[in-house]
C-alpha cells in the first residue's frame, strides 16, 4: 500500500487538530486501565502535536455500548492514564458535539489536550451518520488518523470526518501500515503463520488467505479442533464449533492444491473432570471425558522445528487456554525460543499482543500490532476505509 501523508506533514500550530485515537483498552475490576499498551503506541504522535503547538481534540471509543451513555464505558479512565503519561491534564468533554463542546475546544490553548467522551454514546457514530460527522468535524481544522484499530470501521470518526477535514496518518497508523505490508506484500521466505484461538467461523477467511502465500500454516488452540475432527479424531468432551464440516473440509483440500503446508497438532493437553492433572495424549488416545486444553509437547516440538527455519513468522491467537497458567505452555514454548533468531516475526489480532505481554514472549517479535480484527483484515489484503479515506503522501 502506498504511504499516506503523514502528521509531520500537517501545518498544526495554533489549529485545532482531531485525532482519532483507538483506545478501547481493557479496564480492570476496579474500573482503571489494565493494558495501557494502546495509548503508549499513539503517544509519539501526541508528543509531536503538543511539541508543535496543536491543540489537540482525542476522539475515542471504549468498548460496545450500543449508542448510549452508559458510565462503565466512559473514557474518563484512560484520559486519566493519558495524562499522567503525557504528564499534562487531559479533560474530558462530557458533551461530544453540540455548543459546549464547541466551547471547550475552542478554549483550548497551543500544545493542550481535550478528550471527548465515548463516541459510542452517540449513534450516529457507528452509523456514520453524515449530520454527527459534520458536528464532529466542525470542533477541528485538521484530522489525524491514529486509530489504526478502527480502521476496519466505516465509522464517523473514521470516514466521516476525515472526508470533511485536510487529513493525515498518525506515526502509530503510518508504522502499522509499513510493517504489516511486510507481511502483505514482500515476505521474506519460509513464511510460516501460526494461528490459535478460538472462533474458527470467524478465522476461516484469515486462514484462507494465507494459502498460496505462506509456506507453512500451524493451526492450534480450540480452532484446530474442527480440523483434527474432519481428519476423523475423536476429542473426547472437547466442544467443537458445530457446523463447519463442509467448510473446514473444503478448506483442507483447497490447502492440499494451494503449496502451503497445513500444520494440525499431534497431540493434545487434556483435562478430565476429577481427574487429577492435565495430561498429554496423542490424538488417537484421547478419553472419552477429557476436554482439550492445550498443545502437546510433540506438536510444540514440530511446530518449533518448522519456525525455527522461518524467516518470516505471523502469529495470531493463542495455541491453548493460555488465561489459565496450566495451559499457556504451548503458546509459550513455541514462541519463547524465536527471541533473538534471525528473522522477522509479527503478532496481531485481538489480545495477541496482550498475551504475548502476559506470557513474557513479546521479545520474540520485532513488531506487536495494536490492531484486533484491523490488522487480520489488513494482512488478509482487504482495502480498509479507515485508511482508504487518507490521501497519500
Ligand atoms: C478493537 O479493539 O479491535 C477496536 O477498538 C475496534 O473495536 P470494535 O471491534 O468494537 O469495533
Amino acid at each position: 500500500m502506498a504511504a499516506k501523508r503523514g502528521v509531520a506533514d500537517a501545518p498544526v500550530k495554533g489549529r485545532r487538530v482531531l485525532v482519532r485515537v483507538d483506545f478501547n483498552v481493557p479496564l480492570g475490576p476496579d474500573g482503571s486501565v489494565a493494558d495501557d499498551a494502546r495509548i503508549v503506541e499513539a503517544l509519539p504522535t501526541l508528543q509531536h502535536l503538543r511539541a508543535a503547538g496543536a491543540r489537540t481534540i482525542l476522539l475515542s471509543h471504549l468498548g460496545r455500548p450500543g449508542g448510549r451513555r452508559d458510565p462503565k464505558f466512559s473514557l474518563r479512565p484512560v484520559a486519566r492514564r493519558l495524562g499522567s503519561l503525557l504528564g499534562a491534564p487531559v479533560p474530558i468533554a462530557e458533551d461530544i458535539v453540540g455548543i459546549r463542546a464547541i466551547d471547550l475546544s475552542a478554549r483550548l490553548g497551543n500544545g493542550e489536550f481535550l478528550m471527548l467522551e465515548n463516541l459510542r454514546f452517540v449513534p450516529g457514530e457507528e452509523a456514520n451518520d453524515p449530520a454527527f460527522a459534520a458536528q464532529l468535524a466542525q470542533l477541528g481544522e485538521l484530522f489525524v488518523e491514529e486509530a489504526f484499530g478502527t480502521v476496519h470501521r466505516a465509522h464517523a470518526s473514521t470516514v466521516g470526518v476525515p472526508k470533511r477535514l485536510p487529513s493525515f496518518a498518525g506515526l502509530l497508523v503510518a508504522r502499522e501500515v509499513r510493517e504489516l505490508s511486510r507481511l502483505r506484500e514482500r515476505p521474506d521466505p519460509p513464511y510460516a503463520v501460526v494461528v490459535g484461538g478460538a472462533k474458527v467461523a470467524d478465522k476461516l477467511p484469515l486462514l484462507e488467505s494465507f494459502l498460496g502465500r505462506a509456506d507453512a500454516l500451524l493451526i492450534g488452540g480450540a480452532l484446530a479442533h474442527p480440523f483434527l475432527v474432519a481428519q476423523g479424531f475423536r476429542l473426547g468432551a472437547t466442544p467443537v464449533e458445530p457446523g463447519l464440516e463442509g467448510s473446514v473440509r473444503s478448506f483442507l483440500d483447497a490447502a492440499k492444491e494451494s503449496g502451503t503446508r497445513v500444520v494440525l497438532p499431534s497431540d493434545l493437553v487434556v483435562e478430565r473432570p476429577g481427574g487429577g492433572p492435565p495430561v498429554a495424549v496423542a490424538l488417537d488416545a484421547v478419553p472419552p471425558d477429557a476436554v482439550s486444553q492445550d498443545i502437546g509437547p510433540a506438536t510444540v516440538t514440530a511446530f518449533g522445528r518448522t519456525l525455527a527455519d522461518a524467516r518470516t513468522v505471523f502469529w495470531n491467537g493463542p495455541l491453548g487456554r493460555a488465561e489459565d497458567p496450566r495451559f499457556a505452555s504451548g503458546t509459550r514454548d513455541v514462541l519463547a525460543p524465536l527471541a533473538g533468531r534471525p528473522g522477522y516475526r509479527v503478532a496481531a489480532g485481538g489480545d495477541s499482543g496482550r498475551v504475548a505481554r502476559e506470557l513474557g514472549v513479546a521479545a520474540a517479535f520485532q513488531f506487536i500490532s495494536t490492531g484486533g480484527g484491523a490488522s487480520l483484515e489488513y494482512v488478509q489484503g482487504v482495502e480498509l476505509p479507515g485508511l482508504a479515506v487518507l490521501p497519500d503522501a
